[in-house]
């Protein structure tokens, strides 16, 4: 496998100013006492993408994730380390990154092309398809600053898909456009994987790494605190979604509770929409415990059908192996295959015990005429 990106050692600090005076009266009594220091946003990040991966990094507000971006795509110098790229890269930073909005959407193609090493020609001959692709035709030689924001992230990701870069860098945009626009965006995501580019994708968005990710990393206050299977850093950032627990404390939670399996008593997840199910979860734990039990249950596509209520259901662990029981009357579900996650959480339902990723999947039939997720019991009548 060959390595496109390579990030060693990356560190970035940013100089802050701090302002001791608070007032406006002090400030103008004591100009010059503010004190500068630096901040560090990334802290001695190393990892490397391959041909052919799409990594999804992760981490809350401030994290880092978009200072790791801009190091990668260049837009920032990181203060210590080195980044390596191997072939073109083309990036669709955060909104107002990258445009001259005093400019039409037309220019800024041809600058843009230009930033990412293309010459007037070879824009040309992708123009169409640029604007096709971004559906704003109407107002190509329109000033971008007034741009809504999607139409600005239609025009970002058009160019950015069609210059076929073989790293493509999307930092959060796809939030912006609407569902529609979203979903081609993933399509031709999804073409780029197929095509063995690489891809880095910033999201908070635990559906969208899970559904396009292989591989995932999490930032916490520039630390990079995950880098492995998209459901062991789920796991992780979950946590510190849920507890925001300080980065040190991560594995603290330990492996004292551990899901083990999910059976179901005829050793089947098949089920018709309507019917009940009932299945068990096997959960050893180490001592005596009391928390919650949790359930997600997923589309093959990534999207959350379900997920319970995480003081809903408190459960008290012995010590050994201990046998939760789950029963979902009348499935409303339609048509489809699900994966089921299941976890035991704190009392507070805001650190995750244990977690069990797909620990099933549920394949449910459904005879009936209805269309979509799940039957609606809607009763229509003409009034
Ligand atoms: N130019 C800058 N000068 C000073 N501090 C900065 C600068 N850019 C970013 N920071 C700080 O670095 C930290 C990381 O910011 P960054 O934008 O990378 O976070 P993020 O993970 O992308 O967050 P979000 O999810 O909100 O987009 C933040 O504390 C931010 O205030
Ligand atoms: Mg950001």
């Amino acid at each position: 496998m060959t390595t496109v990106v390579d990030v060693a050692n990356v560190s970035k600090d940013f100089k802050i100013h701090y302002e001791r005076h608070q007032s406006l009266k002090e400030r103008l009594l004591h100009p010059k006492t503010g004190s500068t220091e630096d901040f560090s946003a990334l802290k001695d990040i190393s990892f490397e993408v391959e041909e052919g991966e799409t990594v999804g990094i992760l981490g809350h507000n401030g994290s880092g994730k978009s200072t790791l971006l801009k190091c990668i795509c260049g837009v920032l110098q990181p203060t210590s380390g080195e980044i390596r790229l191997r072939g073109s890269l083309a990036a669709l930073l955060e909104l107002g990154a990258g445009f001259q909005l005093e400019l039409s959407g037309r220019d800024n193609v041809y600058i843009y092309g230009a930033m990412l090493g293309f010459t007037r020609k070879r824009i040309d001959q992708i123009f169409e398809d640029i604007v096709d692709f971004s559906e704003i035709q109407h107002f190509i030689d329109t000033p971008v600053k007034f741009y809504s924001s999607g139409m600005y992230v239609r025009l970002a990701f058009a160019v950015a898909v069609n210059v076929n870069p073989d790293i493509l860098v999307v930092d959060e945009v796809l939030a912006v456009g609407d569902e529609r626009f979203q979903a081609k965006c993933i399509d031709r995501i999804r073409n780029f994987q197929e095509e063995g580019r690489a891809i880095l994708l910033v999201t908070h968005s635990a559906d969208q790494v899970r559904s396009l990710a292989s591989r995932a990393i999490v930032l916490e206050s520039g630390l990079m605190i995950a880098n492995g299977t998209v459901s062991d850093s789920l796991r992780i950032f979950r946590e510190h979604l849920l507890g925001d627990t300080p980065s040190n404390e991560v594995n603290d939670h330990s492996a004292e509770v551990h899901i083990d399996s999910v059976t179901t008593p005829s050793g089947s997840f098949d089920v018709h929409s309507g019917a009940s199910m009932h299945f068990d979860v096997h959960v050893t734990s180490a001592t005596a415990y009391s928390g919650n039990f949790v359930m997600e249950i997923f589309t093959r596509a990534g999207v959350l059908v379900s997920r319970s209520d995480a003081q809903g259901a408190p459960i008290n662990l012995r010590p050994g192996v201990n046998t939760i029981g789950v029963d979902l009357p009348n499935i409303p579900l339609l048509d489809g295959v699900f994966d089921i996650n299941v976890g035991v959480v704190d009392p507070r339902g805001s650190n995750v015990k244990a977690w069990g990723e797909k620990v099933a999947t549920m394949q449910v039939t459904y005879g009936g005429r209805e269309g979509g997720l799940v039957e609606l019991d809607a009763s229509i009548r003409q009034v």
